[in-house]
């Protein structure tokens, strides 16, 4: 389930603007989705054009498109930690402190990428932001502990939605082989104690909801401009 409000020129200019803050050296979390995918292309353009970066993709369609625009490429298992990762989100709460992704499916290794980069970089559009956040938050399932993640999300008041492949019958298969369950909440009030509440359920691989991880939200807008949150 992804947030598509956004106009490409506000994309552009977040993710370029994150882009800049790269620097020399650098190894770059490269995150997913169609906001994080102008953040690579400029990253692609700054390469070829001598800048000495390392990317560590976080999903498949990022390390696809970091080989087209010529980002050299590390495994995450390779690396101890990165210096500056930069993502997209589905919703951002209005002080940064938490998102949800996931619209993506990529969740999983967003997360763990942006763990370990010393810097967490978002890029959003304003259509992102919303307070509380209210969207459902994605959590990426073991497929056979489907049924019992779906009963531990509804005992915490979630509405758990497995979501459906869009090109073809059957559900979602995430890079690492799980399902993902659209989780509505309705209003969020309490991020962190939901991210705490799906984290210890047994079957639940990760969940959408970055709790106090973001350095600095770059949000553009359709005139091209950003401002920094
Ligand atoms: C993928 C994500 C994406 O970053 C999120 O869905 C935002 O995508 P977009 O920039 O296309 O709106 O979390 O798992």
């Amino acid at each position: 389930m992804k947030n598509t409000a956004g106009t490409e020129a506000a994309k552009r200019a977040a993710g370029e603007a994150a882009a800049a803050e790269v620097a020399d050296g650098d190894v770059v979390g490269l995150g997913t989705g169609s906001t994080a995918a102008h953040a690579i292309r400029d990253l692609g353009d700054r390469a070829a054009a001598g800048l000495d970066i390392e990317g560590v993709a976080t999903s498949y369609q990022s390390r696809a498109l970091a080989r087209e625009v010529g980002v050299p490429l590390l495994s995450l298992s390779d690396v101890a930690r990165v210096d500056v990762a930069i993502d997209g989100a589905d919703q951002v709460d209005p002080d940064a402190n938490a998102l949800v992704k996931g619209g993506g499916a990529a969740h999983a290794r967003e997360k763990v990428v942006a763990s370990a980069a010393d810097r967490f970089l978002v890029v959003a559009d304003e259509s992102k932001f919303a307070d509380p956040l209210e969207y459902p938050v994605p959590v990426e399932v073991l497929p056979d502990a489907l049924a019992r993640v779906e009963r531990a999300v509804r005992d915490a008041d979630g509405d758990p939605e497995l979501r459906a492949a869009e090109r073809k019958d059957g559900p979602v298969v995430t890079d690492n082989g799980n399902l993902v369950l659209d989780c509505d909440f309705g209003a969020i009030e309490a991020p962190a104690s939901l991210a705490r509440t799906l984290s210890g359920v047994a079957g639940v691989v990760e969940h959408g909801l970055f709790v106090d991880v973001a350095e600095t939200v770059f949000v553009g807008d359709d005139d091209g401009d950003v401002t920094r949150t």
